[in-house]
């Protein structure tokens, strides 16, 4: 049986482009002719049957606008079994068809039960710790990675007026994309994440070589998931003998214009998602590989752990000497 309606949900720790994505399955449910739906602060509004009708007007002005229109929310009662089948049965209630969860490995747990209870749906990519598997970008991250980038030239600016080390603690609590894919392109001397084990001693005797080989300033890119940027910049004061600062970026980076990457990979993935639900798909994640769009199903994704780009890596190490 083919869908007539469908409804949209932002969840978990908001992105860039997500109202890109929003507005993408908005327009693109009205193109094919459905019933499209908004529901409120992700699985806590869908409990709560908080849900409105959206049409070509209700996502106008949006696509350059960061957070999510919609609001995101974690939802404890949505881990629990009861509060999975109230979500259903809401949904079932009011007659929608399907829902595209637009959100990171959470929400994306939170769509596959609901598809084993019954509903068709889809997941979106949205997140900036681009920690999802079975697509090489998610939404929000290359904004989050410009911001990083541009925090980082202001960094080093005032760094090389006073020949001192930078550390920057970044996002990722499992993932160390945004610190990597920041570090190389900001020519970081050294990019500390969770997928490569280090030793902190290590670090400060590179650190002080690097001043020794004439480097006016160093910079040292953290992910949050190997322990706080301040820490770890005490910690190599006291083995260094340097006096670095430290700057933790936080919550800035999951706010502002979604860069035009974003905001295409949103409109693509939201348009995508509609025209796969129509072909009969539920229970899959869409995403973007090697500039395919795909569709994976939830499962599959959900139990893989994103392969770390250690070639990244190994050539921010060579080019940073
Ligand atoms: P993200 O989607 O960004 O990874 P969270 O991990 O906080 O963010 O998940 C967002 C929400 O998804 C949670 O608050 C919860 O409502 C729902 N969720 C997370 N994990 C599960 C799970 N295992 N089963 C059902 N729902 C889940
Ligand atoms: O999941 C994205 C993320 O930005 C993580 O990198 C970070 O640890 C987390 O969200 C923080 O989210 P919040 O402050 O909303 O709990």
């Amino acid at each position: 049986m083919s869908i007539r309606s469908v409804a949209v949900l932002t969840s978990g720790g908001d992105s860039q482009g997500m109202n890109a994505a929003v507005r993408a399955v908005v327009r693109s449910a009205v193109f094919y002719g459905l019933d499209v739906f908004g529901v409120q602060r992700g699985y806590k509004g869908l409990i709560q049957n908080e849900i409105r009708h959206m049409d070509l007007r209700s996502v106008g002005d949006i696509i350059q606008r960061g957070g999510t229109i919609l609001q995101s929310a974690r939802c404890l009662e949505f881990l629990t079994p009861e509060g999975q089948q109230q979500g259903a049965n809401v949904l079932k209630d009011r007659g929608i068809d399907a829902l595209i969860v637009i959100g990171g490995d959470g929400s994306y747990q939170g769509a596959e039960k609901l598809h084993h209870l019954g509903i068709r749906t889809m997941g979106l990519p949205g997140t900036i710790d681009n920690d999802i598997s079975f697509t090489d970008r998610t939404i929000g991250f290359d904004t989050a990675v410009s911001i990083v980038v541009d925090a980082i030239n202001k960094l080093r600016d005032t760094m090389s007026s006073h020949e001192r080390a930078s550390i920057v603690e970044v996002m990722g609590r499992h993932c160390g994309d945004i610190a990597l894919h920041a570090g190389l392109a900001s020519g970081a001397e050294t990019i500390l994440v969770p997928e490569v084990p280090f030793e902190l001693k290590e670090v400060a005797n590179r650190l002080k070589e690097n001043f020794q080989k004439g480097k006016r300033h160093s910079i040292i890119i953290v992910a949050e998931g190997v322990g706080s940027g301040n820490d770890i910049g005490n910690q190599l004061q006291e083995m260094s003998g340097l006096e670095p600062r430290v700057t933790v970026l936080g919550h800035i980076q999951r706010g502002g214009s979604p860069t035009h990457n974003d905001r295409i990979l949103a409109s693509q993935l939201g348009d995508f998602a509609i025209r796969k639900l129509l072909e009969g798909e539920s229970g899959k994640a869409c995403g973007i590989l090697k500039g395919e769009l795909t569709t994976t199903d939830l499962t599959t994704v959900v139990t893989s752990k994103k392969a770390f780009d250690m070639d990244l890596y190994q050539l921010a190490l060579r080019l940073s000497q």
